[in-house]
């Protein structure tokens, strides 16, 4: 059956939620699931902004049914051709045989590389700065390449304000009844997903990201329909002000997340010292990770978000511990920039951590790496203490 909510007096949202899917991408662990948003535009024309991934199939296309009640599906817009919202083209073409897809030069190509239905004569190609209307509503063709794929556009309606922003202020979480983002608390509830979302989905692509922003300025924009996650109808400045921190590569806040790997405890209870330390100092603002225990994802999601990061690991076949090579690889790929970083690191008979977490540290654009390290072998003795809280005194005379 049938469930959709209205946005505009013209315009609805016809997607749904998948909270079954345990990995996103196959990848990004989701706790709270996923929604894929779809909307749909009723005019003199009919126009579908975005598919849906087919776990939600039916439930989709149940909607757009629903909202079109007998009435044609005249055209798709695709402002994004990952599967997670194209996988029902091929399902609308057969189902409005009549339907015209319109998208970039990038999109067709893309079409036929996953589905092998005939584009013939059913495209409508456009670019940067095109408008097309649809009866009552001009809509506005963006280029977004790259926010998340190459093919990536967004589409403004003149008429309402409206953004369809693709990817752009998407949010890992499914919806539960509000879809509207005055009716969540977003702050609380929302941010360190879309946080997370944002740096490991896009977090790579910052220059691009800070393009489109420079685009959607020139707009006047009452709502934000993105393709995952809430639709913003107020407070909009709130949400493009996140994405333009994340995508300068800007912290969030003042503040130190330690990140570290612990095989018996002992560099584990460095990383306790040094915590207390500095709050003794009077930071607040510390979040401890155990990397072994804690997904890269919510690593990277929380390296974009503090000033300082400190990472603490043991030597591990005279190499860095695997899980902080992994984390230490993501950050370099989705390059981020802006820290202050320091190294606390571990060994029994040959330590090298310290020196190789640094070395990868020092390869990665716009890092500042702290001079000053520590060292231990097999456990925190007193002679090392010194160190330890000299070394937390300094960070937090940076944070402070
Ligand atoms: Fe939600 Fe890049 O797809």
């Amino acid at each position: 059956m049938h469930c959709f909510r209205k946005i505009t007096e013209d315009l609805y949202s016809v997607g749904g939620n998948d909270r079954r899917l345990e990995l996103f991408e196959n990848l990004f662990p989701l706790t709270r699931g996923v929604s894929y948003n779809s909307y749909l535009l009723l005019d003199e024309k009919t126009v579908l902004f975005d598919a849906t991934d087919d776990a939600i199939g039916r439930q989709f296309l149940e909607n757009v049914n629903a909202v079109l009640d007998g009435r044609p599906l005249d055209y798709l817009v695709v402002n994004h051709m990952e599967p997670d919202h194209c996988a029902m083209i091929e399902d609308l073409v057969l189902r409005y045989p009549d339907i015209k897809i319109i998208g970039n030069a990038k999109t067709f190509p893309m079409i036929s590389q996953f589905f092998d239905f005939d584009l013939e004569g059913r495209t409508v190609t456009v670019k940067e700065g095109n408008t097309f209307s649809t009866g009552k509503h001009t809509l506005h063709f963006l280029m977004a390449p790259m926010v998340h794929w190459p093919e990536a556009m967004m589409t403004y309606d003149e008429t309402d304000k409206v953004l369809f922003s693709a990817d752009a202020f998407g949010i890992f979480g499914a919806l539960s009844g509000n879809i509207f983002n005055d009716e969540l608390d977003f702050e609380k509830d929302w941010l360190d997903e879309a946080r997370r979302y944002y740096t490991n989905i896009v977090g790579k692509y910052g220059m691009q990201v800070q393009n489109v922003l420079k685009k959607a300025a020139g707009l006047d924009i009452s709502v934000i329909c993105p393709l995952h996650g809430p639709i913003w109808r107020t407070n909009l400045d709130y949400i493009i002000g996140k994405y333009d921190i994340w995508s300068r590569y800007e912290p969030e806040e003042k503040g130190v997340m330690i990140a570290y790997a612990s095989m018996y405890g002992n560099t584990e209870n460095m990383v306790e010292i040094f915590a207390a330390n500095l709050a003794d100092a009077g930071v607040k603002n510390i979040r401890i990770h155990n990397i072994s225990k804690t997904h890269v994802s919510e690593l990277i999601s929380d390296s974009f978000k503090y000033s300082h990061i400190v990472l603490a690991a043991p030597t591990y076949n005279n190499g860095i511990y695997p899980l902080m090579d992994t984390y230490l690889e993501d950050m370099k790929a989705l390059t981020l920039q802006n820290r202050t970083v320091a190294v606390l690191g571990n060994g029994t008979w040959a330590p090298q951590s310290t020196k190789l977490i640094a070395a990868k540290v020092s390869e990665m654009k716009n890092m500042r790496l702290l001079e000053t390290s520590v060292t231990i072998k097999s456990a925190v003795k007193d002679s090392q203490r010194e160190e330890i809280v000299s070394l937390a005194r300094q960070i937090a005379e940076e944070v402070l």
